[in-house]
């Protein structure tokens, strides 16, 4: 989504804030612009596409130590130089992260007052209302904490007013904001990349908090404007975490982090022993339901939860999108855990789906990679998976880890409900250690999925097949393949193939069928068969060996334990769809039209 960033400080701000701004591209924008006091006035310049375009209109030596810089993905009003931030009104100028909800009441009020608004933004009108209520209070914190009581939505605010040149000001409620300290003074910025560079000090902007930044000093308030003492962050990883660390993509990056990352979150809540599940786990033996709430990738992890979940703790798995769950009838009871999957933790509609079970007192478990993100802070319970910063819009690691938490979750459940017995159970922990190296060792086998890449890329559709768990699997093979390269890809379920869509499949329509529930094994096989038979090109990916010609491709991955299987799976699959987007050229890092957390609706 936006992406904010502001320094005060002994140096010029103008490079401070455009290299901030450069390190929150990921989140998806579509325009950009920076404010800056200089000479006593408050500057804005503001462009509409890439950074680059604002850069040129900049002059980098100007003296200048305060300002805030915004990147904009439109919500209100489409993107273009009117509709960039900042947004002036009077004395102030802000940039703003999230929806003001009310704006439309407020620039109603605000009109009759005699304000006139040139953008079609709820920003606009926020900074007006906020200039209207200074007149009154003739003071910044007294406006802001009034202002935090008037704005409704979610926002994260940076703020600067003629009359104070040597302040910067923050407020916000649900979308993130970060407050951090350096020798040559002090930054607010919507994510930690944005000001690794300088520093990795940070303090986390809580719900209706007021900030006050100046070069040596950051102060905080709550919405009363009571000081208030935080604790400080240190980001554990350096500027490398930004950067690509010598390959060519974030996204190939980060899937080559997913050995790493699975060790990371895996003995986070595991010692090889099942002591340390019971201490992590056992909240939830008083659970008979559970629903999976999530969006996009979270929600595919929730999927393949499900099947865990039900196979081996025999507890009915309810997984649904955020966004439609938010607004439907729940049949949850104080027997239900409402459990959100959420890598950003700010994703507007699985906090919305959070708030809600939380206001019906339902208890809460929120599976989240961004420390004291706005769902891991209103969750009952959290479980952190130990991702890192992932930075390519298409999550590969972090979903890696999700699956993670999935089989912890689900080999506790088992064994509580004896559906895994001790053998079975200390099988399972063996293979657990093994896992990093057979990570390792399947995305080491990338070449040979590359190659596969390499005939199919320039079709445009292709389809994914699987059967139960490895349905779910496909599921998020399809999104991966579509978000990145944008050929349109549809996951089916095997036997739903002869009920219609087979009427699509041609002659080499690339066909990518999962098998690796040995259960379901020849149903797959029958329909790898049926799809064969018209022409298709088929994929097979699977633990089995494949004994007669199946099919055009095989991709053999290590036979583990069902409770671990999908986390080999889905590396081919990520990879393969990396391949066919580089090969067709795509912005891989930052696919068009995406943001990497959706903090609106
Ligand atoms: C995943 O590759 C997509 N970028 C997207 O579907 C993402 O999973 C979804 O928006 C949910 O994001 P979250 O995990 O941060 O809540």
């Amino acid at each position: 989504m936006c992406g904010i960033i502001g320094y005060v400080g002994r140096e010029l701000c103008i490079p401070k804030i455009i290299h901030g701004l450069q390190s929150l591209e990921y989140r998806g924008y579509d325009s950009a612009g920076i404010a800056y006091i200089s000479k006593g006035k408050i500057k804005t310049i503001k462009e509409k596409g890439k950074i680059i375009n604002l850069e040129k209109l900049l002059n980098f030596d100007e003296e200048a130590y305060l300002g805030i810089g915004h990147t904009r993905w439109a919500t209100h009003g489409v993107a273009n130089k009117i509709n960039a931030h900042p947004h002036s009104v009077g004395k102030f100028t802000i940039v703003h992260n999230g929806i003001i909800e009310n704006y439309n009441e407020l620039k109603e009020e605000l009109i009759n007052k005699g304000y006139n608004f040139k953008s079609e933004t709820d920003t606009e009108i926020a900074c007006a209302k906020i200039d209207e209520i200074y007149k009154q209070e003739k003071d910044i914190l007294k406006t802001l904490s009034k202002a935090t009581k008037v704005f409704r939505g979610s926002y994260a605010l940076g703020i600067i007013c003629i009359d104070e040149p040597n302040s910067l000001y923050a407020i916000r409620n649900t979308s993130p904001l970060i407050v951090a300290k350096s020798n040559e003074g002090n930054f607010i910025a919507s994510d930690v990349p944005a000001i690794l560079k300088f520093t990795n000090k940070y303090f986390l902007l809580d719900d209706l908090e007021i900030a006050k930044i100046t070069m040596d000093k950051v102060t905080f308030y709550n919405q009363d404007l009571i000081p208030i003492d935080k604790n400080i962050n240190t980001f554990e990883g350096s500027v490398e975490v930004a950067l690509k660390n010598g390959y060519e993509h974030f996204m190939l990056k980060e899937i080559n982090e997913q050995d790493k990352v699975f060790k990371d979150t895996i003995n986070y809540y595991f010692d090889g022993t099942i002591d340390s599940l019971k201490k992590n786990f056992k909240f939830l033996d008083k659970y008979k339901k559970i629903d999976i709430v999530a969006c996009g990738s979270a929600y595919h992890t929730g999927c393949v939860g499900k099947y865990l979940i039900e196979n081996y703790g025999n507890i009915p798995v309810n997984v649904e999108v955020a966004s439609e769950y938010r607004y439907k009838k729940c049949f949850y009871d104080k027997d239900t855990l409402v459990i959100v999957v959420s890598q950003s933790g700010e994703t507007a509609d699985t906090l919305a789906a959070l708030k809600k079970a939380k206001n019906d007192k339902i208890d809460t478990l929120a599976i989240v990679n961004v420390i004291g993100s706005s769902i891991a802070r209103i969750a009952d319970k959290v479980i952190y998976i130990k991702a890192g910063c992932e930075i390519a819009v298409a999550t590969t690691k972090a979903y890696l880890a999700q699956l993670a938490i999935f089989s912890l979750i689900s080999i506790y459940l088992g064994y509580k409900s004896k559906e895994i017995k001790d053998e079975e159970l200390y099988k399972i922990f063996k293979e657990i250690k093994q896992m990093p190296k057979l990570i390792k060792n399947t995305i080491n086998n990338y070449e040979s999925y590359f190659a596969i890449a390499d005939k199919i890329y320039k079709n445009k559709q292709i389809f994914f097949i699987g059967r139960g768990i490895d349905y779910a699997t496909s599921l998020e093979a399809s999104l991966k393949l579509k978000e990145i390269s944008y050929i349109n890809s549809v996951a089916y379920q095997a036997g739903e193939l002869k009920h219609g869509t087979i009427s699509l499949i041609e002659k080499n329509t690339p066909v990518i069928a999962i098998a690796t529930d040995k259960n379901l094994f020849e149903k797959t096989i029958s329909n790898i068969k049926e799809v064969k038979a018209r022409g298709a090109y088929v994929i097979l990916i699977s633990n089995e060996v494949i004994k007669e010609q199946l099919c055009d491709e095989f991709i053999k991955i290590d036979d583990v334990h069902p409770i671990l299987e999908s986390i080999l799976t889905i590396i081919p699959l990520q990879l393969l769809a990396y391949k066919v987007a580089k090969n067709n050229k795509c912005d891989i890092d930052k696919p068009r039209n995406l943001a990497k957390s959706v903090t609106v609706e």
